[in-house]
């Protein structure tokens, strides 16, 4: 019996963003050291996640290999080296031949390479679906194949389907074996993909900003719970256009009330966070924004619930979060172009009472209400948790 390997969503750094496939077990190990001095390991943020680029084919006995330059003392060392340091080693691959990037992939080998990952003392496979067949058995059949050969390991690997929300993995990924699964393409360095009005948000050369992300992730709360999640994609706060994969579709960057806004919005979506900017060398808003302890205690609430969105009109979206100890967290987010003043009474969001209200970025707390009244700026999501 394994034990329940995601009651809140999972928390780390993911390579791609910042690095794409040109990753080094030095580079590993220098984010590792950052996300450790900066105290984002103890904030929670403990998985250290190896995205496409590792793979150097496989020995001659069909065991799947890493390349000998970038990764010289192998995948074993580099688990061997977070463990020793309370951090946590993911790894990716692809239900094909080949990964999304071209590199070496799982397909008719899923036994062997779930025991490779074992004996390296993996802690969480993202597993891609580039270069399938697109229809929805396939797909599924695929996943449960290396979710099986995870699971007759005997170790806990946190498994994590990435089919980009394609075949509505919110419906049958969690039974397949997995913890979390993408609901959408590749999340860019911007708010918002600069397509024309009415354009298919589906189609996945658009390059999906924050905001087109968020319409199609915040309408899945009821999937969502301790155990298999919602994944949005990763973070991008901090990116400020300094990443390779994200700037071929217009990723050059958001503004910092922007970046807040999507720590805001993942939080309350319940959605796993993983950093991919470099966090050997942030700035102050960035590392403000990430280490945030009020917001991240939202994300993380035991109770797991993803935010419902209760408004979404005039460009106001208001999200309600139920949490553990019976409260609210409540986000308002203006998607205008100007600084506007939201109104409305709790009650019209379905909260019943009178509570406090506490800022989470403003650190402030407003006297007992039951009703919401707040300057929001362009852009910006204010996030209140509500306290009886
Ligand atoms: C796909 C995934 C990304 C990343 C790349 C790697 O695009 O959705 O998150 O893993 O592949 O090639």
């Amino acid at each position: 019996q394994k034990s329940n390997l995601a009651p809140t969503p999972p928390m780390g750094f993911m390579t791609w963003n910042y690095f794409g496939d040109n990753i080094t077990e030095q580079d590993v190990k220098s984010i590792a050291d950052a996300m450790l001095e900066e105290g984002l390991v103890e904030l929670g943020y403990d998985y250290i996640f190896i995205d496409d680029g590792w793979q150097g084919g496989r020995d001659n006995k069909n065991n799947i290999i890493p390349d000998p330059e970038k990764f010289p003392s192998g995948i074993k060392a580099l688990a061997d080296y977070l463990h020793e340091r309370g951090m946590k080693l993911g790894i990716y691959s692809d239900a094909a031949q080949l990964t999304c990037a071209g590199y070496t992939a799982s397909l008719g080998f899923e036994e062997q390479d779930a025991k490779t990952f074992a004996e390296w003392e993996v802690d969480y496979l993202k597993y891609d679906y580039c270069f399938a067949p697109t229809d929805r058995e396939t797909a599924e059949k695929r996943y449960i194949k290396m979710a099986d050969a995870l699971k007759a390991t005997d170790r806990d690997i946190v498994f994590a389907v990435c089919e980009w929300g394609q075949r509505e993995p919110w419906l049958w990924a969690e039974e397949a074996g997995g913890q979390l699964w993408r609901t959408t393409y590749d999340i860019r360095d911007k708010w918002k993909a600069d397509a024309p009005e009415g354009a298919d948000l589906h189609e996945e050369s658009i390059g999906y900003g924050i905001l087109d992300i968020l319409e199609i992730n915040a309408e899945l709360d009821e999937y969502a719970g301790p155990g298999g999640w919602n994944d949005p994609d990763m973070l991008v706060v901090g990116l400020h256009g300094k990443s390779g994969p994200s700037k071929d579709q217009g990723g050059t960057g958001a503004t910092n009330t922007e970046y807040q806004s999507q720590m805001s919005l993942w939080s309350l979506m319940a959605a796993p966070l993983m950093i991919s900017n470099d966090v050997r060398n942030m700035d102050d808003a960035t590392r403000a924004i990430l280490t945030n302890k009020d917001i991240l205690a939202i994300d993380q609430d035991p109770l797991g619930k993803q935010a419902k969105r209760v408004i979404n009109e005039n460009g106001w979206q208001v999200f309600v979060k139920p949490l553990a100890d019976g409260t609210y967290a409540v986000g308002i987010l203006n998607a205008d172009e100007k600084k506007r003043r939201f109104k409305s009474k709790l009650s019209d969001l379905g909260i019943d009472g009178k509570y406090q209200l506490f800022d989470v970025w403003n650190k402030e707390t407003h006297k007992k209400t039951n009703k919401l009244n707040f300057k929001v700026k362009s852009h910006e999501t204010l996030v209140f948790k509500l306290t009886n």
